[in-house]
């Protein structure tokens, strides 16, 4: 890296099921880049707001929260994500449906994404991110080498979710899933600051019925072409 220039960051946007986690995850590790799951954060500050007894209309609370929160990503021995707040494993409770509605109600507060930015450009270290999220290439971080915007049809995440949710022992409902996404994709692009929309300069991918390999691949060979000496194995 030249002295003075930032880390490079290669953003992934998109709804809710359009395979962004899985996505970011395999292409931070096939750069060993880090890797910003922001919709983690919007998650355990909900999580915390909720087990503090603060109400979406504290903002104030809610901004003192997402300012101070001691949250912390871990890997086990092998492996396995997880994540510390105040020391304490909160990775199971902030996945369930529930929590993300509850964080998409506390994002539309602007106060709230304000008080997110810093601990979010935290994240931005050498070698390089991945940032995933919603307004990655669109505010977090505008001058990112690569934005790529994921979707994939309402039908489709829904599935995901579904078959991720099982997987994990967790109850859910087909019909109930499609609401929800359908729901939180409304809130989400209508919301006046940050909608969930792509950045001018984003690549947009669509991933229904493309495997996870395949749009993997695909970002790969973009990053190869845009920053080529720091693609390892290529
Ligand atoms: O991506 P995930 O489903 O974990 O995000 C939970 C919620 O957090 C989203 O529905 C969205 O409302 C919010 N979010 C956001 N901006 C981000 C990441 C997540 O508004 N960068």
């Amino acid at each position: 890296m030249i002295p003075g220039t930032l880390p490079p960051v290669l953003t992934i946007d998109g709804p809710s099921g359009s395979g962004k986690g899985t996505v970011s995850r395999r292409v931070a590790d096939a750069l060993r880049w880090h890797l910003l799951d922001s919709g983690a954060l919007y998650r355990v500050l909900a999580h915390a707001a909720h087990a503090a007894g603060i109400a979406t209309a504290e903002s104030g609370e809610l901004i003192r929260l997402a300012r101070t929160m001691p949250v912390a990503f871990t890997r086990t021995a092998d492996g396995e994500e997880r994540v510390l707040l105040a020391g304490r494993d909160v990775t199971c409770a902030m996945r369930t449906e529930e929590c993300g509605s509850r964080a998409s109600e506390i994002a539309v507060l602007p106060a709230v994404r304000e008080g997110l930015k810093a601990l979010q450009r935290d994240f931005r270290r050498p070698p390089g991110l991945v940032a995933d999220g919603r307004d990655m290439g669109t505010v977090i971080f505008p001058d990112a080498a690569l934005k790529i915007f994921l979707t994939a049809s309402v039908e489709e995440r829904a599935q995901r979710r579904y078959k991720q949710l099982k997987e994990k022992g967790l109850n859910a409902t087909l019909h109930s899933l499609f609401q929800d996404i359908t729901a939180r994709d409304e809130r989400d692009q209508k919301r006046a600051v940050s909608p969930l929309q792509p950045a001018p300069d984003a690549v947009v991918l669509d991933t229904t019925g493309m495997p996870v390999a395949q749009a993997v691949a695909r970002i790969l060979e973009l990053a190869r072409t845009r920053f080529i000496q720091t693609v390892p194995g290529h």
